[in-house]
C-alpha cells in the first residue's frame, strides 16, 4: 500500500523519539512491501520560534492532506511565559479541533516484567488492561471563556458544554471498542452536580441501551473513579469520559504501569487522518541526551498502522517485538530497576528492529 505520513517531532525529546519511530516505519515498508511518503513539519515551540505560530498553515495543510500523523511532544520551559503571545499547547488544541479528532484512545496496560516499576502494589496493578476513550474536541477545553474585572480584582470562567451529537459519537467509538475487548464499558461523569454531566449520562445510557445491549455497562462519578483507579483498576475495561475528566484520569492511570515511557495514544475523527503520539511530554530535562524511552512512540506507530492505515498484521508484529524486547530485559533509564544497566534511545529501538526481523 501507499500512504502519506506527516511527522511532527516537536520539542524536547520529540525529535529523538520520532526518528526512532521513523526507523520502525522504514522496516515496516520493507517487510510488507509498502510505500510511505514521509514529510516532517514544525509544530509547538519550535514552530513558534520559526513561524511565530505553534501550528503554522503549512503544517496544518500537510496534516489535512496526509493519511496519518505521528507527533513527538510539544512544549518546554522556553515557551512557558504566561504573558507570551501564544503557547505550544495552543497548536495541539488547534490540530485536534481542525482535524475533528474527537476520540482520544489511551490504552493503559501493565507489563508483567515491569510490575515493580509501578508505585502501586503488585497485587493491585497486575493484569490491568484499560482503554480510556477521552472526548477531545469539546467540553470545558473548547467552551466559552471569559475574564473581566471584579470588585476583589478579576473574575474568570470557562464553561463545560456538550451537545447530544458530541456525546453520542464518542460513546459509539468506546462501545465498539468494548465489543472487541471484554465487553465492559464504564462512563464517567459528575452527574450529581453538573447539568452537562446529566446530559452526558442520559445520552450515553441511551446509545448503549439501543445499540450495544451485549455490553456490561455502568456509570461512575469522576471523584469515585479517581479512587477506584488506584484501588481496583483491574475491574475496568473501556472507560469513556469527557475532555477534562479524561485528561486527569489518564494521567492518573498512566502511573499504573510505572513509566510514561511505554504508553501510546491515538486521536481519531469520523474520517481523515488520525494523530498518534506517546502520552509523555517533551521531557526537557533529558532532551538531547539520547536516553529517552522510544517504546511509547514505537507503540504509537503501531496504533497508527492499525487505526489509520489498516495494517493490523504489521501493528501486531510491532507490539509483539516491543513485548519481546521488554521480556529480554532491555531497559532505558526510566524503566531500569536499581542496579540494572540502561541503554540508549537508539539501542532500544535497534532491539525492536532486530525483533521485527522475526
Ligand atoms: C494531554 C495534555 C494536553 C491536554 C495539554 C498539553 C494541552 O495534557 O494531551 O493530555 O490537556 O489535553
Ligand atoms: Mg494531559
Amino acid at each position: 500500500m501507499k500512504a502519506s505520513i506527516v511527522l511532527l517531532p516537536g520539542d524536547g525529546i520529540g525529535p529523538e523519539i520520532i526518528s526512532q519511530g521513523q526507523r520502525i516505519l522504514k522496516r515496516v515498508e520493507e517487510i510488507g512491501g509498502h510505500q510511505f511518503e514521509i514529510a516532517s513539519h514544525a509544530m509547538g515551540g519550535c514552530a513558534i520560534d520559526e513561524f511565530g505560530d505553534p501550528l503554522p498553515e503549512i503544517t496544518l495543510n500537510a496534516c489535512k492532506e496526509s493519511d496519518a500523523i505521528l507527533l513527538g511532544a510539544v512544549g518546554g520551559p522556553k515557551w512557558d511565559d504566561p504573558n507570551a503571545k501564544t503557547r505550544p499547547e495552543v497548536g495541539l488544541l488547534k490540530i485536534r479541533k481542525e482535524l475533528n479528532l474527537f476520540a482520544n484512545l489511551r490504552p493503559i496496560k501493565t507489563h508483567p516484567c515491569l510490575i515493580d516499576a509501578s508505585p502501586l502494589k503488585k497485587d493491585i496493578v497486575e493484569g490491568v488492561d484499560i482503554l480510556f476513550v477521552r472526548e477531545l474536541t469539546g467540553g470545558i477545553y473548547f467552551g466559552p471563556s471569559r475574564r473581566g474585572p471584579h470588585e476583589s480584582g478579576e473574575e474568570a470562567g470557562n464553561d463545560m458544554v456538550y451537545n447530544t451529537g458530541e456525546i453520542e459519537r464518542v460513546v459509539h467509538i468506546a462501545a465498539k471498542a468494548a465489543q472487541t475487548r471484554s465487553k465492559k464499558l464504564t462512563s464517567v461523569d459528575k452527574a450529581n452536580v453538573l447539568e452537562v454531566s446529566r446530559l452526558w449520562r442520559s445520552v450515553s445510557e441511551k446509545v448503549v441501551k439501543e445499540n450495544y445491549s451485549d455490553l456490561d455497562y455502568d456509570v461512575v462519578l469522576v471523584d469515585a473513579m479517581a479512587m477506584h483507579l488506584i484501588s481496583r483498576p483491574r475491574d475496568f475495561d473501556v472507560v469513556v469520559t469527557g475532555n477534562l475528566f479524561g485528561d486527569i484520569l489518564t494521567d492518573e492511570g498512566s502511573m499504573l504501569p510505572g513509566s510514561l515511557g511505554l504508553l501510546p495514544s491515538a486521536s481519531m475523527g469520523e474520517s481523515g487522518p488520525g494523530l498518534f503520539e506517546p502520552i509523555h511530554g517533551s521531557a526537557p530535562d533529558i532532551a538531547g541526551k539520547g536516553i529517552a524511552n522510544p517504546l511509547a512512540t514505537i507503540l504509537a506507530t503501531a496504533m497508527m498502522l492499525r487505526h489509520s492505515l489498516n495494517l493490523n498484521e504489521e501493528a501486531d508484529l510491532i507490539e509483539k517485538a516491543v513485548d519481546s524486547v521488554i521480556n529480554e530485559g532491555h531497559r532505558t533509564a526510566d524503566i531500569a530497576a536499581k542496579g540494572e544497566t540502561s541503554i540508549s534511545t537508539e539501542e532500544m529501538a535497534t532491539h525492536v528492529l532486530n525483533a521485527l526481523k522475526g
